[in-house]
């Protein structure tokens, strides 16, 4: 009985210890790596055609001297890569495969004879390294700090070069191109030798470096930053899943926001090539930070309230329309100035079928009197409940936002006889004509998902879960993918 007992502790332990929580979680689907692996050969091919090999230069000794020679202007001519792909490795991390590969080389050479009759020649080449197969596995983790880390070892790699072909030009080269396929035997071998310890130490010094100094934080405003470290080692199935912290904070005080973080059920879709499952924790972590650190603060003066709502600021005028007499009398003609702020903050939650937000904040009302200082009138606390509906257009997260409720109470006044139920319908009216309109036209235009470098997401996706959004989309290679982007700005620049 104890022991079944402790039994069950001990997996309720590792159970909690294992569902850590993540503010979001990515995954990248085959479709999504044969993907990257395009990316990745097309990237290749650029770096490769414009890639310098150092000049070359050695000395043997033969039977009659020593030979000194030089390569130079070593270029690629040619670089075919027919099939290549990066796949996942089953709880270790991804191989990346290539076979079939070839590349063509033209240099110049040139050699100096030392010996009683000094000798030298020169002329060009052509070297063609073909039938190629690599393979790379490369082990991927977590360190402390939540940045991935890599690794390989020699067990990781396998390098083939089936055929190495040389052609000499020029100078008595038709004698050196009696024994070329000695020379194209030995650079085979060095090859087959060198390039997995080459690769290996690539891996695990130069690669190994950078992810190690990748940013996990990134700024948002000049007081936010969102962190996305890794909260547990990315998993790798057929697929690659990495889960985030996700959580927006102040600026040099990591205080954790208070709110639960909700569980990203297991899915196990792969219909396209990357999923985001972003939960309602990373939004209302940034509200949390916008909250303390004051940025929820408006004052509206008459200029700034929009002259279709015709609301008054005017004392006289508000008294009437409000049936607050005793304004007019203690105040008369005065312009007043309402400063909003809100109390809480702002709060998300996600449902399957829709977002829900509600801001709650005060509105402290005060006259500006003929001498400029303000006298202070009284505070409304207002609360604003919405409902939006989040969607795509193009690469663009968009919303459309509908009213829910909005209610006034007052909290205190410095006026007397001072009814609210005018003043609620007026507000509940500005809610709906104004404000969530101003709010829609900011959501139709939305928010750009951050891609990268002439890749375009196509056919995004955006469901709701209980706590979260899911956002799955494919992506695309978009040559056009600049003028787009800056359109795209010009757009949120006119909202
Ligand atoms: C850090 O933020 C928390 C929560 O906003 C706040 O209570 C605390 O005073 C802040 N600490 C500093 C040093 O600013
Ligand atoms: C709003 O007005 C108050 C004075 O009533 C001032 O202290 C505050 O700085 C103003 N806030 C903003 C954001 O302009
Ligand atoms: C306020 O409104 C009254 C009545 O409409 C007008 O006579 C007065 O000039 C206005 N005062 C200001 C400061 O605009
Ligand atoms: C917001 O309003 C409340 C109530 O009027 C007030 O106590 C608080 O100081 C205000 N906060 C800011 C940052 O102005
Ligand atoms: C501004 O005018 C009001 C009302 O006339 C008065 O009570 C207040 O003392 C004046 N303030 C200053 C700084 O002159
Ligand atoms: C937003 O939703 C409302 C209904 O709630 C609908 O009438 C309106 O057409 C929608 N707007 C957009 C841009 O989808």
């Amino acid at each position: 009985m104890a022991m079944y007992h402790i039994f069950i502790v001990i997996i309720l332990f590792l159970g909690s210890s294992l569902a850590v929580k993540t503010g979001f979680q990515a995954r990248i689907t085959p479709t999504g790596l044969r993907f990257l692996s395009d990316v990745g050969v097309r990237k290749l091919k650029e770096e490769i055609s414009k890639a310098t090999i150092p000049d070359q230069s050695g000395s043997a000794d033969v039977v009659i001297g020593t030979i000194r020679y030089s390569l130079t202007n070593i270029h690629v001519t040619r670089f075919d890569i027919p099939s290549a792909s990066i796949s996942t490795v089953t709880d270790v991390g991804l191989k990346v495969s290539a076979s079939g590969l070839s590349i063509s080389l033209h240099g110049d050479w040139r050699y100096k004879l030392d010996s009683f009759i000094p000798v030298s020649d020169s002329g060009s080449f052509d070297v063609w390294i073909s039938d190629v197969t690599l393979y790379v596995t490369i082990e991927i983790g977590v360190d402390a700090t939540g940045r991935p880390t890599v690794y390989s070892s020699s067990n990781d790699c396998a390098f083939y070069a089936g055929r190495v072909d040389i052609t000499l030009h020029g100078g008595a080269s038709w004698l050196y191109n009696l024994f070329d396929s000695e020379i194209a035997d030995k650079i085979q071998d060095t090859l087959n030798h060198q390039v997995c310890q080459t690769v290996i130490n690539e891996v695990n010094t130069d690669l190994a470096e950078e992810v190690a100094n990748i940013q996990i934080v990134a700024s948002i405003t000049d007081k936010a930053e969102i962190d996305y470290s890794l909260v547990t080692s990315p998993t790798f199935d057929v697929t690659l899943t990495t889960s985030h912290k996700g959580e927006i904070y102040q600026k040099g005080n990591h205080t954790e926001a208070p709110y639960e973080i909700p569980t990203i059920p297991s899915d196990p879709d792969q219909s396209k090539m990357v999923f985001m499952w972003m939960t309602d924790y990373v939004a209302n972590s940034a509200g949390y930070v916008l909250q303390n650190t004051g940025f929820f603060q408006y004052n509206v003066t008459q200029d700034k309230v929009p002259p279709s709502s015709k609301i008054s600021l005017n004392t006289s005028e508000f008294a009437v329309e409000f049936l607050i007499p005793q304004l007019a009398k203690l105040y008369p003609d005065m312009m007043m100035q309402l400063n909003l702020n809100t109390t809480q903050p702002p709060l998300v939650s996600i449902t399957p079928d829709k977002v829900g937000a509600t801001v709650t904040g005060d509105v402290a009302a005060y006259v500006i009197q003929p001498n400029n200082t303000l006298a202070y009138l009284f505070t409304l606390e207002a609360t604003l409940k919405l409902s939006a509906k989040l969607g795509f257009k193009q690469s663009s997260l968009t919303w459309n936002s509908s009213y829910v409720s909005a209610d006034l109470r007052l909290l205190r006044t410095a006026i007397k006889d001072f009814k609210i139920d005018k003043l609620r319908l007026k507000f509940q009216l500005a809610c709906k004509m104004f404000i969530i309109p101003k709010i829609n036209d900011m959501g139709a235009a939305g928010v750009p998902v951050p891609s990268f470098d002439k890749y375009s997401l196509q056919n995004p996706e955006l469901t709701q879960g209980k706590g979260f959004v899911k956002i799955g989309t494919d992506m695309v290679y978009d040559p056009l993918w600049e003028t787009r982007a800056k359109s795209r700005r010009q757009q949120q620049k006119d909202v």
